[in-house]
């Protein structure tokens, strides 16, 4: 059988994502009643990071021991990829001793070369081009308030990076439309929009935020500047502004609308700590849910999960 990579969301079949969905569903219901799983005893998850994390590292190692195995971390001090030793050797290596990888890189091709010479699955953790766990887990949030994805209307303020890309993903799996308001220059990869459209993904590009953003039900941002980008602190501070989510922008939407941010802010530049901390906030049940969504897609990718279902229309 071949192994289950995720390395991003067009790894995943609409029938995998529903078993997804379903068994965070259970997971996280059955976590809050106090009755265990151990789903994956005995497993070992190495976690192989280029970059800083908060969320991604602690709820992949928490959701790895609560499924009864446990995890390593090796940060970029430990490994140093490609320059204490190659991508494929430290694949090859780690796939004698542990039973699934999650890897946090810049580069895209990096995460690729891992899974190529790993003989065990490999998760993407972040990098530059997507975060495919985190829009599950926003997905999966997004199914808990509002029932369905169909018909939902989802603006993105901020910069055409691995979030938007992640979600342009997801706009050919479910038909909700998204549409991205960005500042001229900072539009997410053409080719990578270009490939949503083909499939069906509902998504519109634009620089004019009002555009974007009238009558959603959703509002998502991000920061101005990805991990890797500190350098261009000062220029993306000013290309940014206006491109910020606050209470001006928020009545632009549905009276109801929910707000989202992958975490972490940056509170007062791509939203205001008003707008984080209003009753349409959902940023902390997002977090949450990187755990269960997780726990999840660890199973997936080890034993598969045939026959699970949760609503959704197939494209
Ligand atoms: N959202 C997210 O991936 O957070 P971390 O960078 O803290 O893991
Ligand atoms: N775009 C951000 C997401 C952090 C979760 C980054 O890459 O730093």
């Amino acid at each position: 059988m071949k192994k289950r990579d995720l390395l991003s969301l067009r790894d995943l079949s609409r029938d995998d994502i529903q078993g997804i969905f379903a068994l965070a569903g259970r997971l996280k219901r059955e976590q809050k009643r106090g009755i265990a799983h151990r789903l994956l005893a005995g497993k070992t998850l190495a976690l192989v990071f280029e970059k800083p994390s908060l969320r991604t590292r602690a709820s992949f190692e928490t959701g790895i021991v609560q499924l009864g195995g446990h995890a390593v971390f090796l940060g970029p001090a430990e490994i140093q990829l490609g320059v204490r030793e190659s991508p494929a050797d430290c694949a090859r290596s780690l796939s004698r001793w542990v039973d699934l990888i999650v890897v946090r890189t810049f580069s895209q091709n990096t995460l690729e070369e891992i899974a190529h010479y790993a003989t065990v699955p490999v998760i993407n953790g972040l990098t530059d081009l997507f975060h495919p766990c985190q829009i599950l887990a926003d997905c999966f949030t997004l199914l808990e308030h509002r029932g369905k994805l169909e018909g939902l209307k989802i603006a993105f303020i901020g910069d055409g990076n691995n979030m938007a890309h992640t979600w342009m993903q997801a706009a050919e799996k479910w038909s909700f439309s998204f549409s991205l308001a960005c500042p001229k220059g900072y539009e997410p990869s053409a080719e990578i929009t270009r490939v949503a459209k083909e499939n069906g993904g509902r998504v519109v590009v634009t620089n004019d935020v009002a555009e974007a953003v009238r009558g959603v039900d959703v509002i998502y941002t991000d920061v101005w500047m990805s991990m890797g980008q500190e350098g261009e602190r000062e220029i993306r501070r000013k290309a940014f502004r206006g491109y910020q989510v606050n209470a001006e922008v928020l009545a632009l939407a549905k009276r109801n609308a929910l707000v989202m941010h992958c975490l972490p802010a940056h509170r007062g530049e791509e939203i205001t700590d008003e707008t984080l901390e209003s009753p349409h906030s959902i940023v902390f049940d997002q977090a949450e849910n990187r755990l269960h969504a997780q726990k999840a897609i660890l199973v997936w990718a080890l034993k598969g999960m045939k026959g699970s279902r949760v609503k959704g229309r197939k494209r």
